[in-house]
Parts: structure tokens; sequence; C-alpha cells
């Protein structure tokens, strides 16, 4: 997985948060690859425990500033999806990295990048760029 251009939101904090969430993926896989999932699953899972909530609440001042319209509805799909994180890490915490966890948590950190960072993040940022 790669971060283009194409996926910038206009301001640099929030571009290398992304580039870093797209590099801690990466790594993830590898580490699948390795058939060292079992190991790397769990320190995942605190890094993205962290950063869905410095990271969201980076982007969502950056939609107060600009005064986004879509601020609301942007704001709650990133509540769920903290939701969702917290829900796999207890699930995890209680049933051990099972295949089918490590799996989730693989399909659920893909899936971000797919949907979120490179459609709904990209909207705000062609918003933002629109507003310099
Ligand atoms: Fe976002």
């Amino acid at each position: 997985m790669k971060w283009t251009e194409s996926l910038s939101v206009g301001n640099d904090y929030i571009d290398e948060q992304h580039k870093e969430w797209i590099r801690r993926i990466n790594d993830l896989l590898e580490a699948y690859n390795q058939k060292r999932g079992k190991e790397k699953v769990g320190e995942a899972m605190e890094f993205v425990k962290e950063y869905t909530v410095t990271h969201f609440g980076a982007e969502q001042e950056l939609m107060k500033k600009y005064k986004y319209p879509e601020y609301e509805i942007h704001k709650q799909i990133h509540d769920n999806f903290i939701k969702e994180v917290n829900e796999l890490d207890e699930k995890i915490k209680k049933e051990g990295p099972t295949l089918t966890n490590l799996m989730t948590v693989n399909r659920t950190l893909v899936d971000w990048v797919l949907n979120h960072i490179s459609k709904v993040d990209k909207k705000l940022g062609e918003y933002i760029k629109s507003q310099m």
C-alpha cells in the first residue's frame, strides 16, 4: 500500500499521520507474511488505539478551522471507528491472536485506507485546498 500525492489533505501534519498509518499497515502485513503476525498484532493494536484518538482529533480541529460543512458526519465515522477498534482490541485480549482475529485486524486497517483515507479524507482535502 502506498501514499500518493492524490491522498493529500493539504496539511503536512495530517498527511504525515496518514503516511505513518500506511507504513504501519505495511509492517503488519510484512509480519503476517513472515508468520510473525501473532507477535506483532498486540503492538499494532496499541498503535491503532493511540493513533485514532490523536489523529482524528487533529483532523477534526482542521475541519473546524476551515468550517467544513461535513464535519458532523465525518466525526461520526471517526467515533464509530474508534468504537470498532476498541471492541476488536478487547476481543483479541480475550481470545488471543487467533487467525480469525488477525484477519479481522488486517481487513479493518486496510479497509480504513481504501474507504476512509482515499475517499472521505480525500474529499476533506479537496475542500481545504479550495479554501486556501
Ligand atoms: Fe478522517
